[in-house]
């Protein structure tokens, strides 16, 4: 495939790498720059010296490790202005990006612990942000309740009822985050079933670490719309013709899979293949500072590993829309943006 397609010259490269965007995966707490929360333990005078590197980026040694950092980043982040502050900081660095839409998941364990009345007020904060940065930015923010696989089915059910008592045309999803190593994806299915109930819809990680029998799992028993990652189901031809039939949306963060070692480089990664075989794909940075990526890097990366063009890129763009977990007049709007250039 990349032998028929021109190498993407500088020229190029910058157009694409300046295309407006669509993102659909993107952890709140991480996206947030170390300098962010640097600022706030001190602020609040707690020491997290440990998690970060001489030079100031995190410091992790693989995925569990980095679980754990991401916990103690988070843990500096304790009101709802706290939450309404990122909001501000991470939308104006995904607007810088040339992101024009983007879902995020939030976590009410984060958030108030799983009660629902503190809860509400995280929301509440996080969204008079998001709006404030709508009218300075043009970047619209949608949220996904996103549960946290290695915290257990019982505080997912918490998870699930804040989704289920605060979902609307905002807050649209429900999700699974976490160590994926960790249990089956139908022990969240009480709380899947709560979220699809109350009219959300749904996304789990799945096939990022495990094979693609996880991901076949994530389809059968919790019913999803979108996969978080998905990307092993190419081990299995059948499981690739699953998702491509059912219309199963993949969310991939080829930077994230090479930076965490999941492929050794993005020459080696199964984004073009899966979409050859008629999966729906779309590009996210999952935990940007993290990853040491932004989505101008992604789609410059992308153009030049696979020679996609703009237009590769403006069907990304348009698959990530329709599986938008937003309202019909807001898809409707952001297409129609897109389209525009
Ligand atoms: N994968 C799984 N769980 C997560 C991640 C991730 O990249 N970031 C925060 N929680
Ligand atoms: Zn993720």
């Amino acid at each position: 495939m990349t032998e028929e397609r021109a190498k993407p010259d500088e020229e190029q490269l910058h157009h694409i790498e300046h295309l407006p965007k669509a993102e659909l995966h993107l952890h709140f707490e991480g996206a947030a720059p170390p300098a962010f929360i640097r600022g706030l333990a001190r602020e609040k005078d707690v020491d997290l010296s440990g998690i970060f590197r001489p030079d100031g980026s995190y410091a992790y040694r693989d995925f569990v490790h980095f679980l754990s950092v991401y916990e103690a980043a988070t843990s500096v982040l304790k009101s709802p202005e706290d939450f309404a502050r990122l909001c501000t900081a991470l939308l104006e660095q995904s607007a810088e990006n040339g992101v024009v839409y983007s879902e995020t998941f939030l976590s009410p364990d984060f958030c108030g612990g799983g009660d629902v009345t503190a809860w509400r007020e995280y929301l509440a904060a996080i969204r008079e942000a998001a709006e404030a940065a709508e009218a300075s930015h043009g970047i619209t923010l949608r949220g996904i309740v996103t549960c946290i696989r290695h915290f257990g089915p019982e505080r997912a059910r918490a998870a699930a009822l804040c989704a289920a008592e605060t979902a609307d045309d905002w807050l649209c999803g429900f999700g699974m985050a976490g160590d994926e190593n960790k249990g089956k994806q139908r022990d969240f299915a009480y709380s899947f079933d709560m979220a699809r109930e109350a009219g959300l819809q749904l996304t789990s990680h799945a096939g990022e670490w495990r094979g693609p029998q996880e991901v076949r799992e994530a389809v059968e028993d919790l019913g999803v719309d979108r996969i978080g990652h998905g990307v092993r189901a190419i081990g299995d031809l059948a499981v690739v013709d699953l998702l491509a039939e059912r219309g199963v949306t993949l969310e991939v963060c080829p930077g994230s899979n090479v930076f965490l070692g999941v492929y050794p480089a993005l020459a080696d990664h199964p984004i073009q293949k899966l979409r050859a075989r008629g999966v729906r794909v779309t590009v996210s940075t999952d935990d940007p500072p993290f990853f040491h990526t932004t989505m101008r890097a992604e789609y410059r990366a992308l153009a030049q590993t696979f020679h996609w063009s703009a237009d590769d890129f403006a069907e990304i763009n348009r698959v990530a829309m329709e599986a938008a977990f937003c309202d019909a007049a807001t898809r409707g709007r952001v297409l129609k943006s897109l389209e525009a250039t």
